[in-house]
Formats: C-alpha cells, structure tokens, sequence
C-alpha cells in the first residue's frame, strides 16, 4: 500500500519543511491538490509553487488537477515537475486526447471520478492510463467525511482493471478505519491529509494507515 499525504492539509507558511517531513516520514507519493476556484469551490496553487518545491525531495509528485479547463496547462504542471498528472473526468470534454498527452510529455496518466460519476466514464480510457483515483469526497477541501457509496465503486474498479498495470488511488476521508476497507476494497494508494498533517507524528501516522491498510488486505 502506498501512502501519499496532500499537502493541502500542511502549514503553507512552512511548505518546503513540511514536503520534508513527510518525506522522511516515509510517504510513498506526495499529493498536491490543484484547485481553480471554479471547477471546485476552492483555490490553492499552480505551477510557481509545485516548481519551487520539486529541489527539496525525490518522492513522485502526484499533482491532482481539480481545474477545468485541465488541457491547456499540462505542459505548465509536466515542467513543474509533476510526475503523475491526473485529470478529472468531468472536467474534460475530451478525455483520452488529455490523456494521450500526458503520456506524450513523459509523465504518468490519472484520471479522476467525483463522487457521483459512475465508473462506466472511465471504460474506454483504461488502455491509456497509469492511474484511477476516486474521491470519496466531493472535491474542494480536506477533513471532510468519507463518503460509503463509494466502496461499491472501489471493487468495481479494481475488477475493471483486471491485469492492467494500473494504480487505484483513494481521495478523501481517509484515516485509519477507511484506509482499510478502501484496501479491503481493492485500493492501491491512500491520500490522506488531516489523517497525516492533523497531529504532530507524520511518521506514526503514516505507519498507522500503513498497518491499517496492510491488516485489511492480509485477511
Ligand atoms: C480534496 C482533495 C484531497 C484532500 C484530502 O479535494 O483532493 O486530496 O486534501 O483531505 P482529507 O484526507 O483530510 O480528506
Ligand atoms: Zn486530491
């Protein structure tokens, strides 16, 4: 199980030491949410930001773009060091041409689905991408709860991917009691941000979502 911590939940006062921590914390991935104000409700950084920490760690980036229109600015965020660029499906007209370019700039592929979009969006994509992330939250802001519906979707995924070198990526809501039965569901990557930023012990709390995790799938 990977854990990768959204640093829309750190001190943005204290960013670069933050990305750090969390880093010799053990994080697997580090998950930096993008928002526009308009896709969703809220607004946070773009490329200047991700850019000046991409010197201070060698963990994959895995730049979530809640933006719509996503297509015009992937060229900005594969420069800014992303390593992952995924987009979200409802907010792109034409989906697999976002995805191919992607591919094309020489990052990892992800595609995104909002609570209430079904997994049948994603079907002919499949072929084209390197990673599904489902957020069982509606997307905007952390610390909100996990929404149930979407554990049925999870194993729906998981079954849909088959053989496919595909990661599943879970967003939203997670802490240590989700984190498992996202991973009993079939989940492969964790975001969490209050889970980790919320107390003092990243590298406890990241251990905790670990072991959580870990204990669900081993059964
Ligand atoms: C929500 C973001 C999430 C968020 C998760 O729009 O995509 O990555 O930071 O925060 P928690 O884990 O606190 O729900
Ligand atoms: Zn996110």
């Amino acid at each position: 199980m990977k854990i990768a911590p959204s640093i829309l939940s750190a001190d943005f006062a204290r960013l670069g030491e933050e990305v750090r921590a969390i880093d010799e914390a053990g994080c697997d991935y580090i998950h930096i949410d993008v928002m526009d104000g308009h896709f969703v409700p809220n607004l946070t950084f773009g490329p200047p930001v991700i850019r000046s920490i991409r010197p201070l760690t060698a963990k994959t980036f895995d730049v979530h773009l809640m933006i719509d229109p996503a297509q015009p600015f992937l060229k900005d965020y594969a420069e800014a060091g992303a390593d992952i660029i995924t987009v979200h499906v409802e907010a792109d007209t034409h989906l697999d041409r976002s995805l191919q370019f992607i591919r094309s700039l020489g990052k990892k592929a992800g595609v995104s689905l909002n609570p209430g979009t079904p997994e049948s969006a994603i079907g002919y994509v499949l072929d084209g991408i390197d990673l599904i992330l489902v957020m069982t939250v509606n997307p905007g802001f952390g610390g909100q709860g996990f929404i149930e519906s979407q554990i049925g979707k999870i194993s729906r995924i998981r079954d849909m991917i088959g053989a496919r070198p595909i990661e599943l990526e879970v967003d939203g809501g997670i802490n240590p009691e989700t984190a498992a039965r996202v991973a009993g569901a079939g989940a492969d990557v964790l975001v969490a941000g209050g889970a980790v930023f919320g107390g003092d012990d990243y590298k406890a709390a990241i251990g905790a979502l670990r072991e959580a995790a870990g204990d669900a799938t081993a059964q």
